[in-house]
């Protein structure tokens, strides 16, 4: 008989989570305004917000933590990280930050000036805010695939290369500071771009001579995807797959919560010793010292561990096969749900899942709350609320896809854990016909209104 399947670790400590009554999540989830950033973490039975931050360190890691050298200037702690980001990436310049977006500020700041132009596949919401505060446009060259949630598309993170040249053909030479390329991709649902496409794009990079960045924040689990369903990659060795992926690219930035498997931490490494030495002066002025950049030694420590483990073909099997677990139960289900499923999360789409609901009354978060008041699982609504007002015209922008997002935080819950979320939205999906009415907004702020905004309830007569 062939042995079934397991996590590649075993659990050495655990935190005790409380399940909680439904009239308990009624009166909290009234108490935060409808809100599920606002629940305590308590209130929270299963925690799926993000995967952000939130993942389990390794014994390894913790013992690298007490080993942490937090000199200001010329950290051995640093010079650790140094190491496996060169052995990684082949990068041999490297700045620490406190996280994803603080690579982008650093980097960003030396190459995007006003009115330059960066074409990607879709740009996570940070990236695009740090080009837009600069005056500059992320254009979103995502092959179309990846907005129809039914087709399954092995690499619906790949970008459009008629898309691309159609931009680099149209903008003004010297406009577009760099191509960037998200691994895997957050917004389209945790999916992966091709080694082929990594390749193409860079090609065609080349052509016009700009310069490809890769936003690395899941680029491990992307390489997973590219070992399992690219030709010519599966007798690779996942640390063969991420160096060939880096050797196309000229810089990258990382938001270390996520494939770096730390709770806070980033940064940027580039081959280019003229974009990291003007880097440095906007780390010194925003983030800290070269050597240690807005992170602690003992952190940078853990980091350099979480990037060697991350790298196990054995973790990713573990990783993306709980990933898995869930969306093929909710498939089963006949809950729609963003196909293939993704490396991080699980994107359920809310427009199919609640057809009564009105697209003015916030479809996604009506599902998010539901989930919520059914089991105490926390998702997130990629929605109405996230998309926000068009500036002008102070209009709410409806996207095309209403998603509650199910992130999987890295070894952290087991795949009972899963059971139970699976479990708790068939029942919301069993009861679909009886949810017919959503919330209106009660309060919201001018800008990134989703984190703090407060609802009330619409009630039907
Ligand atoms: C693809 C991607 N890039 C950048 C970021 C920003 O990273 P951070 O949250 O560490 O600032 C995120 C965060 O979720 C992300 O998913």
């Amino acid at each position: 008989m062939e042995l079934p399947f397991a996590e590649s670790y075993k659990i050495k400590m655990v935190e005790a989570i409380y399940r909680s009554t439904r009239p308990e999540r009624e009166t909290w989830i009234r108490e935060a305004k409808y809100n599920l950033f606002n629940l305590r973490s308590e209130q929270v039975y299963i925690d799926l917000l993000t995967d952000s931050g939130t993942g389990a360190m390794s014994d390894r890691q913790w013992a690298a933590i007490m080993t942490g050298d937090e000199s200001y200037a010329g950290s051995s702690s640093y010079y650790n990280l140094q190491e496996i980001i060169r052995k990684l990436f082949g990068f041999d310049y490297c700045l620490p930050v406190h996280q994803g977006r603080a690579a982008e500020n650093v980097l960003f700041s030396v190459l995007v000036q006003k009115g330059d132009v960066v074409p990607g596949n879709s740009h996570f919401d940070t990236t695009k805010g740090h080009i837009e505060f600069r005056g500059a446009t992320a254009v979103d060259c995502t092959i179309d695939e990846a907005f129809d949630t039914e087709t399954d598309h092995p690499f619906k993170g790949n970008i459009d290369l008629e898309k691309l040249r159609k931009v680099l053909n149209e903008t003004p030479a010297g406009k577009i500071p760099f191509i960037i390329l998200t691994v895997t991709c957050n917004t389209s649902g945790g999916q992966p771009v091709s080694m082929q496409n990594i390749r193409e794009v860079k090609e065609l990079a080349n052509e016009y001579g700009i310069p490809l960045v890769l936003d690395s924040a899941r680029f491990a689990e992307n390489a997973w995807f590219i070992h399992q369903r690219e030709t010519g990659y599966s007798g690779k060795t996942i640390r063969e797959i991420v160096a060939e992926m880096f050797s196309y690219a000229d810089g990258m930035t990382m938001s270390s919560k996520k494939d770096g498997i730390v709770n806070i931490g980033g940064f940027i490494a580039t081959r280019h010793q003229q974009w990291f030495e003007k880097a440095t002066t906007f780390s010194i002025m925003y983030e800290g010292f070269i050597t240690y950049g807005g992170m602690a030694g003992r952190d940078m420590n853990a980091l350099a561990v979480g990037l060697e483990e991350v790298t196990e073909a054995e973790y990713l099997e573990s990783r993306t096969a709980q990933v898995e677990h869930l969306g093929k139960q909710l498939l089963d289900y006949g809950i729609p749900v963003q196909r293939p499923i993704g490396g991080h999360a699980i994107f359920v789409e809310a427009k199919r899942f609640l057809p009564l609901v009105p697209k003015e009354e916030f479809i996604a978060q009506t599902l998010a709350i539901e989930l919520y008041l059914e089991a105490g699982v926390r998702g997130v609504e990629v929605g109405t609320l996230l998309a926000d007002r068009n500036p002008e015209t102070r209009e709410n922008r409806y996207p095309a896809t209403e998603f509650l997002r199910l992130a999987i935080p890295r070894r952290v819950y087991t795949n009972n854990h899963m059971d139970v979320v699976a479990a708790a939205l068939k029942n919301v999906f069993d009861r679909r016909n009886q949810i017919s009415s959503g919330y209106k907004i009660r309060k919201e702020a001018p800008i990134m209104r989703h984190f703090t905004v407060e609802l009330e309830r619409v009630l039907k007569d």
